[in-house]
């Protein structure tokens, strides 16, 4: 089975989350486009309206027909679905590999349930085998930069991307994250950084992975 069946296994597995007549957040990435076809597919006209953590899922769900609205005029969400690049056990996770980190944990903020959507080789014992996506606003990059240095990481500019929200991005090579909500505070409290992609304060609530044996749910 490939990693990309795996996902579409856990993309449809998150369907038993939606509860018909509600107002949904969707994520960003090729998890989560499964994740909006199957809804559009097996669901139509179901969920009240989205919101969107992206242009590019916005523009999927619009083709699919599903209204996308803005956070201010939806209130809290019921749920959050989307995927991760990496997981440890406690469902801390590492997000941004596609750039829309700011916006979903905007979106993650404002849900009840977040449910995350992977194949199973996204479940890691410690953080950071994968490069860490840090938004930085772009008079700031080369000093933040400096900054997760001296943190022990090896930061690399994202050259030829743009976020939506008109930043840079950093991917930081080489931490071994140990202490996910305490790394997530201190690259947070530096001056210039929009949003680091550690998720271990508003962490999922549940993960679903795909694998050879169907979907696992992990709770924490
Ligand atoms: C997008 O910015 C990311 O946070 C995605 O959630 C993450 O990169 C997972 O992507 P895939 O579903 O494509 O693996």
């Amino acid at each position: 089975m490939t990693a990309d069946e795996k996902k579409k296994q856990a993309a449809i597995a998150a369907l038993d989350y939606v509860k018909p007549g509600s107002i949904i957040g969707v994520g960003t990435g090729s998890t989560v486009n499964h994740f909006i076809d199957a809804l559009a597919e097996k669901m139509k006209g179901s969920v009240e309206a989205a919101v969107s953590s992206s242009e590019a899922s916005t523009e999927r769900m619009k083709n699919h027909g599903i209204p996308v609205i803005d956070l201010n005029s939806a209130g809290e969400l019921s749920i959050y679905v989307d995927g991760a690049d990496e997981s440890n056990r406690h469902l801390h996770l590492i997000k941004g590999g596609g750039g829309a980190l700011t916006r979903e944990k905007i979106v993650a903020a404002a849900s009840k349930t977040f449910v995350c959507i992977a194949d199973d080789s996204k479940l890691v014992n410690i953080l950071g085998k994968f490069p860490l996506p840090v938004e930085v606003i772009p008079m700031a990059r080369s000093m933040v930069a400096r900054e997760l240095t001296k943190m022990g990481g090896q930061p690399v500019w994202r050259e030829n991307f743009v976020t939506d929200n008109g930043n840079q991005i950093l991917d930081v090579h080489n931490l071994e994250i140990m202490e996910p909500m305490k790394m997530e505070t201190q690259i947070n409290q530096i001056a210039g950084v929009v949003t680091v992609g550690i998720f271990a304060h508003r962490p999922a609530d549940v993960l679903l992975l795909g694998g050879e044996d169907g979907v696992r749910t992990v709770s924490a």
